[in-house]
């Protein structure tokens, strides 16, 4: 056996015997586009309510109209945002518990009081995220209900990352369940910490495109936009050098034998880094560009930062699969090696079904930015 494989059939429960009704890439394929997209409502709802609650805190401080405008513009759109940031996590939570069950289950019972709490928290966090649009269109001060949100919202992704960076370690399993069997494990090395300073670099970079977009608003006034536009380049810029820190100091913290099947020596990783490289760098030129050169109602080069944004997590989100594919092949685990039948008639229909889903839920969005009201509870 080689030195490589610290596999023995103790850490890791037996595959389900029951064969996958697709093939494992169709499987992954969606896995990773839903996860693409639940991350990018992620980045928007931890960015929007960090930017809303600084924003709304400086602008009543110091009054600031500008300030407190843009505040209500992003809250307006949070309660929004969460509705997809759970239909969207779902369908990668099921992917995930088909391809990686075996890891996924064994990690969420060992931290099974977070992992439940994450419900409870999210019902706090959504029920804030309405108290502070409805303060915010009566113009009262929300930063202190904002910050409620915040760090419950800030407390589940923590929750996640602690789950995602405890599956690809079965080694510490059997003696992380003889310290604790209550299920409150709390994982604290940099692994974790660095995956969850990724996600939160990311809410900085996509609420920079956030007020960009919504600064192009028939129902913003023009030196609000002005306001709205200069703070969301920076953030963009700013949030995009955080995640390029981020994304190194994740790789860094990984194993060294993680590190060398993750490199350039490898064709997957060659593409997945080239596609997140190529998402960043666009998508920051677009960014500067359109700030020095462009009308703020152009809409061409926002819609190519945000193509540029989409590539960069899913550059983002298919190296990550294959840290965690390092990570469990040196436990024996390869999620290409199942038994597949494939149904094709209702992996066809589900298909159909899913495509006329995201195509609704693109409609939902365009409808909801080009509605008039810009703030109204009524
Ligand atoms: C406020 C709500 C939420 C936040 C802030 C959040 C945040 C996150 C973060 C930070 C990660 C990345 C973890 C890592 O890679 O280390 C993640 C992954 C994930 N989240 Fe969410 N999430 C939220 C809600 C949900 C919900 C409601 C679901 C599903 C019902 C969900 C499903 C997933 C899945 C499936 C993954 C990754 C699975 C994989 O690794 O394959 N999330 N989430």
């Amino acid at each position: 056996m080689p030195d490589i494989l610290i596999a023995s059939a103790s850490f890791l429960p037996h595959a389900d015997p029951i064969p996958l009704p697709a093939p494992v890439w169709l499987f992954r394929f969606l896995h990773q586009l839903t996860l693409s997209l639940h991350f990018i409502s992620v980045y928007l709802l931890l960015g929007g309510l960090l930017t809303a609650v600084l924003l709304n805190f400086l602008g009543h401080r110091r009054g600031s109209a500008r300030a407190i405008n843009a505040s209500g513009a992003i809250s307006n759109w949070l309660p929004i945002i969460m509705t997809y940031v759970i239909n969207l996590g779902v369908p990668p939570l099921l992917f995930a518990q088909v391809l990686y069950g075996q890891a996924l289950y064994a990690s969420s019972i060992l931290i099974g009081a977070s992992w439940i709490a994450v419900i409870p928290l999210l019902i706090v966090c959504y029920q804030l995220l309405y108290l502070m649009k409805y303060r915010a269109s009566d113009g009262k001060p929300f930063a202190l209900l904002g910050l409620g949100s915040l760090l419950t919202a800030w407390a589940i992704a923590r929750i996640y990352t602690m789950n995602m960076t405890l599956m690809l370690e079965p080694s510490i399993w059997q003696q992380a369940y003889a310290t604790t069997q209550t299920g409150t494990l709390a994982l604290s090395g940099p692994a974790s910490w660095m995956r969850w300073g990724y996600m939160l670099s990311g809410g900085v970079s996509w609420v920079g495109l956030l007020l960009i977009w919504l600064a192009r608003k028939s129902t913003i006034e023009t030196e609000d936009k002005a306001f709205m536009r200069q703070l969301g380049t920076r953030l963009a810029q700013i949030g995009s050098v955080l995640m390029v820190a981020a994304g190194f100091a994740v790789w860094d913290a990984q194993p060294e034998v993680v590190q060398d099947a993750c490199s350039f020596n490898h064709l997957g990783w060659r593409i997945g880094v080239s596609v997140w490289a190529i998402g960043t760098v666009g998508f920051v030129t677009a960014i500067t560009y359109m700030y020095e050169l462009t009308e703020a109602s152009n809409w061409r080069i926002p819609l190519l930062a945000s193509v540029c944004g989409l590539l960069q997590t899913v550059g983002f989100v298919f190296c990550r699969d294959l840290i965690r594919d390092a990570s469990l092949g040196r436990f024996g685990f390869d999620v290409w090696d199942r038994i597949v039948v494939t149904n094709w008639s209702v992996v066809g229909l589900f298909l159909l079904l899913f495509v006329a889903g995201l195509g609704v839920l693109g409609w939902l969005i365009s409808v909801g930015y080009r509605a008039k009201n810009e703030v109204n509870h009524e």
